[in-house]
């Protein structure tokens, strides 16, 4: 069956390199003669065809995305709430979560779409795979500024977020040397340390704490007095929002909002709390937050973005449902999303950036 319309949508949290994946998407669709719905804020747009924000559901032509290859975000909206199999509806005055993944279903053939493109992580992914199964025609492209994807070299967004760390670590360099302080940055990536890895070396700091690496407090006061000791005062920390002492848990705000993950806070102030009575320095904290997230996308994420992009609606053109656009350097590859989901990408203790990352001093709390 040919394609003639299909839908594309953007889900779980934005990150830097989305406006380039729609752009192509868009343009390649067109010179192609198939039609494309650009659906609001994830999968809203389809549960509830009367749902209308301001990015709202419209078919998009060249015109719509000439200009927003450099722009963070997504034109299109997003949401890390709107997963159809745990929607969040009220009832009997109650919220509550409930499936409406059926409703999805019939909307997709009442706007008579031949297919969807999801752009998404790892939560988007596992929605797709269970549409998939309910007999939608999915073709995945992987975004993540976390990395944790398995099955692509990189997610497009993680290349902006390590640039944004990276600044932030320059700058925190200058004003703890300045002032003979500890300084603390947490940075983003869930249960992955993939950017606190590659920010940590390359803004050369002193002490990296991943959630792969659960670490002993007493290695970073010694880490940090080792410093003080050879005449260096000062010392950067990197923690990773999901880093774990050996002998507790990630540090959580409260438990789990309905129709969302748990929400990842207060590792940097938990380290600096541990750290205070051992040392005889200031220690401050920064949480760079989502600072990681927004911003113009690096050329890489918008090199890799367009080139997912190109591939997606190639795949769709040669009907391959279920699959996602992966990238195996130098090539864009077809995973099957199955196959890219079932299993996090998270550091290994074998990674060859954390031996490099050993290699150069830094320490993870662990040895
Ligand atoms: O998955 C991307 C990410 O930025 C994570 O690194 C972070 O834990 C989470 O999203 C934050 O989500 P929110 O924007 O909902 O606070």
């Amino acid at each position: 069956m040919s394609v003639k319309r299909i839908g594309i949508f953007t889900g779980g949290g934005d990150c830097p390199g989305l406006n380039p994946v729609i752009r192509a998407v868009v343009l390649k669709a067109r010179a192609s003669g198939i039609e494309v719905l650009g659906i609001e804020d994830a999968t809203s747009g389809l549960i509830d065809l009367d749902y209308r924000s301001p990015h709202g559901n419209r078919w998009l032509e060249p015109r719509d995305v000439e200009e927003i290859v450099g722009k963070g975000g997504t034109i299109l909206g997003t949401s890390n709430k709107s997963d159809p199999f745990r929607f969040v509806v009220e009832h009997d005055g109650k919220r509550e979560e409930q499936d409406v993944s059926d409703r999805l279903v019939e909307n997709c053939a009442k706007l008579g779409l031949d297919g969807l493109i999801s752009v998404g992580g790892d939560g988007s992914m596992r929605i797709a795979q269970r549409l998939i199964d309910k007999g939608l025609r999915i073709v995945g492209v992987p975004k993540t500024i976390d990395q944790d994807l398995g099955a692509t070299d990189y997610t497009f967004g993680f290349n902006t977020a390590v640039e944004a760390a990276t600044d932030a670590i320059d700058r925190l360099q200058d004003t703890a040397e300045s002032h003979d302080r500890v300084m603390i940055l947490e940075l983003m990536g869930r249960d992955a340390g993939w950017i606190s890895l590659h920010a940590a070396i390359a803004g050369a700091v002193h002490v990296c704490l991943l959630p792969e690496i659960p670490y002993r407090i007493e290695r970073v006061v010694q880490a940090i007095r080792a410093r003080r000791a050879k005449g260096k005062p000062y010392s950067i920390v990197v923690v990773a929002e999901g880093a774990r002492p050996a002998a507790g848990e990630a540090s959580y705000e409260g438990p789990r909002e309905l129709g969302k993950m748990r929400r990842l806070f207060g590792a940097g102030y938990r380290l600096a709390a541990a750290l205070e009575p051992h040392l005889d320095v200031e220690v401050r904290v920064t949480v760079l937050g989502h600072l990681q997230r927004g911003g113009s996308p690096t050329q890489f994420d918008r090199v890799l973005g367009t080139r997912f992009g190109v591939a997606a609606v190639d795949a769709v053109l040669a009907g391959k449902w279920g699959q996602m656009v992966a990238l195996r350097t130098p090539d864009v590859v077809l995973v099957p999303i199955a196959q890219a989901i079932a299993a996090p990408h998270l550091v290994p203790a074998n990674d060859p950036v954390l031996k490099a990352a050993r290699d150069v001093g830094i320490v993870f709390g662990d040895e």
